[in-house]
């Protein structure tokens, strides 16, 4: 059985840095699991830039700033203590990004590039042209090998395994390549697995990958997930596969237009308009196509057009050219010479594994940190700002990763063994049967089932029927799932067994955005109630818990919202 101090679960930015700060500390046995490639996270994806005052572009912009427009773009449902930690850390985790040697951009006097970003006072957001995760994702995995990180690559989460005591002992998982179930001890487990945006299958911009496995196995071992109805639509997934279309076209000067060639960001946020906070864009961008003046009608292939013809030739190639290749690939259209159909497309968890301890990532159960957008701190609150989560990853990522070092430095190993062994062989046990099924309901057709409830019923605009609908819907296929037929008995490469159980991990997860939705009876930030109109502070300036009770049945709680400098006002832009 392997044992490590520290073990990552999770390749994308934050388990990289994480797992990066605990190798750091001499002699600490780290280890990190990925069920991908480790460079191939959804961090790769992620490309507009990350948020820091620099002031390499700006030199009026303050941390103050950049703490004002995180609370305000989260519709002040972000904590406020940890925004301020959050953002007064970021800076140090770029220059330290830009140490290691990721290759940002440049001014002209060769200092980190910054460009503008939705719902910021000013241009704070570092970017690597339009790739900037990416290289980020490459730099931190130059990095962990440096500092011999263990990488059990293709290795699948199944389960966090706890002692008697309750702290954390290791994890089981999946080895892909060899087909068996692995023990894997450590005194100190990191979860960053990245967020849940599968469960809208193709209406996402999310890789493949963004199955919520971390937080799913989290809400088994006794983590509630917090705020999980907060999930943000990015306002330009490209229109007919929902691929992010950055947010670096309006960064660099985008236009978005209706059907009628309008500008129509400027009935919305007249000041702003499309650098306006993602949650007011995807609004407006939706609105415009319900009331008929988007492209294509105004059902799924409905769209409207961001337009960077005006920029000039050099713009576009220098600093636009993925999202160029993007729509060339997809779409047939050059964005050189045509405008870009888009449309929103789920992108992000706001909520996540409830995060006890901002300044260590610390989770209910002792042992179990998480980070990154698998966890919920909260510095989002009901609304990321783009670039945000890059910032977010780096940030706590090392957080977590400090963390994890104070708890194994004052924590002895825990004899793990027969808690090990008993997962190991109950998952052994359910690998032999499920895949041994010949009838049930296949595995895909759940996947698409929950897909088609959560877009049509739980999407941008959302009001209590239809979720009612869609938690019915999700209630009749988690009993579906334990009977489904997965269909393929095989142990190398089992893909229909890991896809198995990453749909067991999204309805899990999509459970607790249907009833967090349903609890919030008002609109605030993403979270779009068409019953429920307006923000409503007196009732619901507080987080919703949804945590997993002794008797298996969902419990819905409720925690304080901390409110430290910035009363709550209404938001405009
Ligand atoms: O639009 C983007 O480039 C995405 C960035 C983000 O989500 O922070």
């Amino acid at each position: 059985m392997e044992q490590f101090d520290v073990l990552v679960v999770g390749s994308g930015g934050a388990g990289q840095r994480a797992a990066l700060e605990a190798a750091s500390r001499e002699g600490l046995r780290v280890a990190l699991i990925t069920k991908i490639y480790p460079t191939r996270s959804a961090t790769a994806m992620a490309q507009g830039g990350i948020n820091g005052v620099l002031n390499n572009v700006a030199k009026e912009d303050t941390i103050e700033d950049h703490i004002f427009d995180t609370v305000k773009g989260s519709d002040y449902l972000g904590d406020q203590d940890a925004i301020e930690f959050f953002i007064s850390r970021c800076p140090e985790c770029i220059k330290e990004l830009d140490y290691f040697g990721a290759p940002f951009s440049r001014t002209n006097e060769n200092k980190i590039a910054q460009r503008n970003f939705g719902g910021q006072a000013y241009p704070r957001t570092c970017y690597s042209a339009d790739k900037t995760g990416h290289v980020i994702e490459h730099t931190l995995y130059e990095q962990c090998l440096k500092h011999n990180v263990q990488f059990l690559q293709e290795w699948y989460l199944l389960d966090i395994v706890k002692v008697a005591d309750g702290s954390v002992g290791g994890v089981v998982a999946w080895n892909m390549k060899e087909g068996r179930v692995e023990k894997i001890a450590a005194t100190a487990v990191v979860i960053a697995t990245g967020g849940a945006g599968r469960m809208f299958w193709t209406r996402t911009s999310n890789p493949y990958l963004s199955t919520g496995d971390g937080m799913a196995a989290c809400f088994r071992a006794g983590c509630a997930l917090k705020d999980p109805e907060m999930v943000q639509f990015h306002p330009t997934g490209l229109g007919k596969s929902g691929i992010l279309m950055s947010e670096a076209v309006r960064g660099e000067g985008g236009y978005l237009l209706n059907n009628k060639g309008e500008r129509f960001m400027a009935k919305y946020a007249p000041s702003k308009m499309e650098l306006a906070p993602r949650d007011v864009v995807a609004k407006a961008i939706e609105t415009e196509i319900a009331e008929g003046r988007g492209f294509g009608g105004t059902g799924l292939d409905a769209y409207v057009v961001a337009d960077v013809r005006h920029l000039s030739k050099e713009v576009i190639l220098e600093k636009l050219h993925g999202i160029r290749d993007l729509a060339i690939t997809f779409e047939h259209a050059d964005p050189l010479v045509q405008p870009i159909p888009v449309r929103p497309t789920c992108h992000y968890s706001m909520g996540g594994i409830d995060v006890k301890d901002f300044k260590t990532c610390a989770t209910v159960v002792p042992g179990l940190f998480a980070a990154g957008e698998a966890a919920c701190v909260s510095v989002h609150g009901a609304n990321r700002l783009g670039g945000n989560s890059l910032a977010d990853a780096v940030v706590f990522g090392k957080v977590a990763g400090e963390g994890a070092i104070a708890y194994v430095e004052n924590n002895s190993a825990k004899n793990a063994e027969k808690a090990l062994n008993d997962a190991a062989n109950a998952w052994e046990a359910k690998f032999k049967e499920v895949t041994s099924r010949t009838e049930g309901r296949p595995i895909a057709e759940i996947r698409d089932e929950m897909a088609l409830a959560m877009w049509n019923k739980v999407g941008i605009f959302r009001e209590a029927s239809k979720m009612e609908e869609a938690l019915a819907t999700l209630n009749k296929l988690i009993e579906e799932y334990k009977t489904c037929y997965v269909g393929d008995s095989n142990r190398t490469f089992n893909m229909a067994f890991v896809n198995y159980v990453e749909v067991g991990s999204l309805l899990t997860v999509a459970k607790a955005v249907v009833l967090g939705a349903l609890r919030r009876k008002e609109s605030r930030g993403s979270h779009l109630r068409e019953d429920f109109t307006k923000r409503d502070d007196a009732n619901f300036l507080n987080h919703t818990l949804i945590s997993l009770g002794e008797d298996g049945e969902y419990q819905v709680g409720q925690s304080d919202v901390v409110i430290t400098r910035f009363e709550p006002k209404e938001r405009t832009y």
